[in-house]
């Protein structure tokens, strides 16, 4: 089958969009891609000294001479039994404490969106955004302006909360107070319905949980509606979501953006890999696209 592509690198993904043969593009994203808000990923060596990882270095490395690193590298020190046991549910049960550091310092509000949010929205504004699938729990999309009806939030988000043991949904605003005073007096937030005191943790997908059923459309939006993949600050490492980037038709042209090489990126005939920081991709792209200025001009607004 003959490629979409005239050649198969930035120029031919532009031609490719700006064809009108491409009008449906769907978004594969991970915490890469808001490293440069400042928030650390979870897996990378280093991505950067933002201020949240000096925060980590400072407040959880036993020794000076720690490098900044990704999350997991870091919370290893909080007295986890391994870095992932922060967002599984037994371990939450029974100590809370770690979740709620990490959540103190990861709360919405406190990070703008990236360039490479910005250029989601602009996907958005000129009808091409088919679905932007997230791992990401920041609601830096949604902040970014993306209408909630293009976003998937596979690992669900801080946006809301509730008592893990009724379902109760717990009040936004007093959460987010709650967790703004953690460093200071430690206070995990409990179910106010009257004789149950559960444990109440933010609608994030902790290992062992159920995605959130939205995450059930996925295969087909990838498969039968999608004419451009874009696969953007993601180790791929974690499933189901990661199972979407190998399940793309052969005939559509997946693109990886990326500090490293993942998944079966070059495995494709239509695949295009784009090593580099996404914002400076995405930057690099949009020039190529002649969509720049718009893209500027939408990240300032955020
Ligand atoms: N530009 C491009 N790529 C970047 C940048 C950047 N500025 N910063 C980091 N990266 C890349 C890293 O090289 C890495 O390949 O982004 C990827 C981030 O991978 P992870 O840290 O594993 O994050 P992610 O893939 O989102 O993790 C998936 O793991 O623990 C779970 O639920 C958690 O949703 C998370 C899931």
């Amino acid at each position: 089958m003959a490629s979409v592509l005239e050649t198969a690198d930035l120029k031919g993904i532009a031609q490719y969009i700006k064809s009108g043969k491409c009008k449906n593009i769907s978004l594969m994203l991970g915490a890469g891609i808001s490293t440069a808000a400042g928030i650390p990923d979870f897996r990378s060596e280093e991505t950067g000294t933002s201020p949240v990882r000096r925060t980590f270095v400072n407040v959880y490395s036993l020794t000076n001479e720690s490098r900044p690193s990704g999350l997991y590298a870091n919370l290893a020190r909080l007295n986890l039994p391994y870095p992932e046991a922060v967002f599984e549910i037994n371990f939450f049960q029974n100590n809370p404490t770690p979740f709620y550091t990490l959540a103190h310092e990861l709360y919405p509000g406190k990070f703008r969106p990236t360039l490479t949010h910005a250029f989601i929205r602009l996907l958005s504004e000129r009808s091409l955004l088919r679905m932007c699938f997230t791992q990401n729990i920041d609601t830096l999309e949604r902040r970014a302006g993306v209408p909630a009806n293009k976003i998937i939030e596979a690992h669900g988000s801080f946006a809301t909360q509730r008592c893990i043991k009724c379902k109760t949904p717990f009040d936004d605003t007093k959460m987010k107070e709650m967790v703004s005073r953690f460093s200071e007096d430690k206070v995990v937030p409990k179910c106010e319905k009257k004789g149950c005191k559960g444990l109440v943790k933010p609608d994030i997908v902790f290992f062992g949980e159920a995605l959130p059923s939205a995450f059930g459309q996925a295969p087909r939006i990838i498969k039968t509606d999608t004419d451009l993949l874009i696969v953007i600050g993601t180790s791929l490492t974690v499933h189901p979501f990661a199972s979407l980037a190998y399940i793309c038709p052969d005939n559509v042209p997946r693109v990886l953006i990326n500090i490293e090489l993942v998944g079966d990126f070059g495995s494709g005939d239509e695949d295009v890999i784009l090593l580099g920081k996404c914002d400076e991709v995405i930057q690099e792209l949009c020039e190529e696209l002649g969509w720049e200025e718009e893209l500027l001009k939408l990240w300032e607004e955020t």
